[in-house]
């Protein structure tokens, strides 16, 4: 079956907010690192599923890096984009910022890339759409994507080795 392209734009995630309360607090005082990856996986997957129009699951997560902390009240931002695509695999990359309400202050606090593969019914990995990358930002990570893709082959196939 062909699935035609779809643009960044049809599944992209702006502004998805979360408020810090207590309880998303680690014993430091800052935010949970486990709970801001539990949120974008979510996010990353409504990205995956929106491109797909199928069930994903995750594959991979690239390294993730906390850059700095979220404090209590801040608010969180989360993006996602759909970066590219090949065959039943897709990349989208995701990004948090914290929020200052008091001074509309934002930081930068995490990046990364997760790898999800879409399911059909059956259970089997089934083909997904290309992406259409309209904006220089968008090429941009297009051909980034790229070149990550090609890493991760390469590791898995030293893994492959390895076993
Ligand atoms: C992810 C999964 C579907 C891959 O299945 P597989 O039979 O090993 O897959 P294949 O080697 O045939 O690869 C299928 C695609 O996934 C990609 N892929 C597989 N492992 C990957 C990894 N670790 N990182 C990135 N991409 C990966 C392949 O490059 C390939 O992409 P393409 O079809 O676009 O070329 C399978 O390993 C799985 O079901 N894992 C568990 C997923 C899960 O439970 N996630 C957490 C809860 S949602």
């Amino acid at each position: 079956m062909t699935v035609s392209a779809k643009t960044v734009s049809a599944s992209a995630i702006h502004d998805h907010t979360y408020k810090v309360f207590p309880n998303d607090l680690n014993s430091t005082e800052t935010v949970f690192g486990g709970l801001i990856m539990a949120i974008l996986d979510r996010v990353a997957s409504v990205v995956a599923e929106r491109h797909s129009g199928r069930a994903c699951v995750t594959a991979s997560v690239d390294a993730m890096h906390f850059l700095q902390p979220a404090k209590r009240g801040d608010i969180l931002i989360f993006q996602a984009s759909m970066n590219r695509s090949w065959k039943t695999s897709m990349e989208v990359g995701v990004r948090v910022l914290a929020e200052d309400y008091r001074t509309g202050e934002k930081r930068h606090m995490v990046s990364a890339y997760f790898t999800f593969v879409a399911i059909d019914q059956t259970g089997s990995k089934t083909p997904v759409p290309a992406v259409m990358p309209e904006t220089d930002a968008e090429k941009r990570r297009f051909a980034e994507a790229g070149r990550r893709r090609e890493r991760r082959c390469q590791e898995a196939e030293e893994r492959r080795l390895r076993e």
